[in-house]
This record gives C-alpha cells, structure tokens and sequence, in this order.
C-alpha cells in the first residue's frame, strides 16, 4: 500500500504524476488556503505532508499529524514550519535550496530597476494615452550604476545579487552573521559592514534574510530613519523582516525615497497605506516564479518526500 500524503495547495502537473506514481495522496485545497482546523483534520491520518510556504505546520498541526514522518516544505523558506518542535517529534523536514537562487536574484534586480526607473508607473501612463511626446524631465528616476549596493543576508541569494551588481560597476557592502572567505570576498567584491553602517550608507538596500527571531523587524522604523533620503529599500525575502507599517509611514513622509516589495508580514494581507503610495512597487510573491524553477522546487519537494517515506535520507534535510 502507498503512503497516504496530503498535499497542501495545488502543483504543477508534472509533480502531480510523480507524486501518484509513488504516494496515495490528498489535494488540501485548488483555490483558497487552508485553514488551520481543515488542515489538522486532513493531516491526521497521514504519513507525509507536502506543504507550500501559505501553510502554517505548527504545534496543533503536528499534534494532530500522529503518523507524520516527514514535511517536505515546496520553498528554500521553512519560517511556515515550527522547525524546533518537528525535531523534538522526530519528524524530518526538507526544502528546497539551489534551484531559486538565481530566478530570485533575477526578480529582486527587476524590481530595484521597476523602483529606480518608475518602470509600472510609466507603463501606466502610456496605456492611459497620457504620452504626448518626448519631454526632458518625464519620469525621472535614479542611476544605479556606480551607486552603492547594501545586501542584507550574503547566502546563495546575497551572493547572487552581488554578481549581478557587478555588471552595473556598482559597489557592493553586505551584513551577514558569517563574513565571506577571503576568497569570495575577492570574487564577490564585497565588504562585510554592521547593519547600521549598511543602513546609513547604501544606496540600495536589498533583503535576503531568512526570518527567524533575530532577523523579525531588523529593518524597523527606527533602522529606516537611519537611511539617506535617496536610498531605495527592496525585500523579496520574509516580510516580517521589515515593519511593514512603519516603512509605509517612512515612504509616506518621503524618508527613503522608494521601495519595492515581493513580500508582506501577513500575507496575503498588505499594509493599506502602501497600497496608495507613488514610491513603492508591490509584487505577489513571485521573486522563483518562473515555469522552469517552480517545477524543479515541486520535483525536489515530491522527490524528498518520497525519500524520507520510503527510509532513505531525503537530499535537502534541513532538521
Ligand atoms: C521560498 O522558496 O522560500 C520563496 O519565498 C518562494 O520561492
């Protein structure tokens, strides 16, 4: 007999049919999120859990999920898994590492472009046959070669952008609990300061942080004050990583001047205020939406799965 496996949200076709090849599986849910109690109610006769980043597998979940060997997270985050109480259960939990790092380091670059150059707000006024001819000072923006690049959190995704900054001749600093070997300092061209140097100094700020109890609120409103009027903040990590109110306050006030978000802290809900705001480009969680990477994160939840129920070690374990 297959493994019975709930599977949180929709995949793509491809995982479907690897997943029935090998598990006898459960769809939680096509359209809407699920909600906590259906989810503890589908979890309880189960053996696996594939889980995408919009379901909160914490304690009660757990509790309910007395069969449960392993949750194999569709996402490099696992902040929607209460790690620390799977490992006190035994119950492995994978993710997705690799195969987002450069799809995701490709959309935080779009949007520090979309922000600099008012790239939607011009599309915007092109479709409203607004455009009446070339004028010297229509959609100014800002440069962004030769500024000052400050990335928070030098992982594959920190790296990634760091590369990218290369080819706009830009100067790159980071913050990072870990400072880079010599050798990747070299390779990166990149300088570890402390986040208030970070902060005060860069010209673009971008976050690749992952969330956990010391990076919730680092950028708070205080730390938002701290930057030049000029610099533009852009998060496609966590959004509990900034104070989402506070940043709009602080774009409202015109303390910063732009930022583009692919993250919320209680998505999918926005802070209302910024949704009103000229200097700040909001994007729905797609920083790997890209056919090929969504289906490699899909093919790598279901084949860790897989692993894990059948007694091998699943290839991306995280605990
Ligand atoms: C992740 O994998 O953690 C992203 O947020 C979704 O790709």
């Amino acid at each position: 007999m297959k493994p019975k496996v709930l599977v949180t949200h929709k995949l793509l076709p491809e995982a479907v049919s690897y997943l029935e090849r090998h598990v006898d599986f459960e769809l939680g849910t096509k359209e809407a999120f699920l909600d906590k109690a259906t989810l503890i109610e589908k979890v309880k006769d189960k053996e696996g859990i594939l889980s995408l980043l919009t379901a909160s597998i914490d304690k009660d979940v757990m509790d309910a999920a007395r069969n449960v060997k392993i949750i194999a997270n569709c996402a490099v985050g696992y902040d929607n898994i209460d790690i620390e109480y799977a490992r006190k259960k035994g119950i492995m939990v994978t993710n997705t590492p690799g195969v987002l790092t450069e799809t995701t380091a490709d959309l935080a670059w779009a949007l520090i472009l979309a922000v600099a150059r008012k790239i939607p707000q011009a599309d915007a006024f092109v479709r409203a046959k607004k455009y009446e001819g070339w004028e010297l000072d229509l959609f100014l923006g800002k440069e962004i070669s030769g500024k000052c690049l400050g990335i928070i959190g030098m992982g594959r995704i920190g790296k990634a952008m760091a590369q990218r900054a290369q080819g706009f001749q830009m100067k790159v600093i980071y913050t990072d609990p870990k400072e880079l070997s010599k050798e990747d300092q070299i390779k990166y061209n990149a300088t570890c300061v402390p986040l208030a140097e970070l902060l005060r100094t860069a010209d673009i700020v971008t976050i690749h942080t992952t969330l956990n109890p010391q990076t919730h609120h680092l950028i708070s409103g205080e730390n938002i004050r701290t930057m030049k009027k000029e610099t533009i903040l852009v998060n496609v990590s966590r959004g509990p990583v900034v104070d989402e109110a506070a940043l709009a306050e602080a774009l409202a006030e015109r303390h910063i001047w732009a930022a583009g978000l692919d993250v919320y802290e209680r998505e999918p809900e926005i802070e209302e205020k910024l949704l009103s705001l000229d200097n700040v480009v909001l994007l729905p969680h797609i920083g790997s939406a890209t056919y090929e990477t969504r289906l490699k994160m899909a093919m790598m939840a279901a084949k860790n799965l897989v692993q894990g129920l059948s007694g091998e070690k699943p290839d991306n374990l995280v605990s």
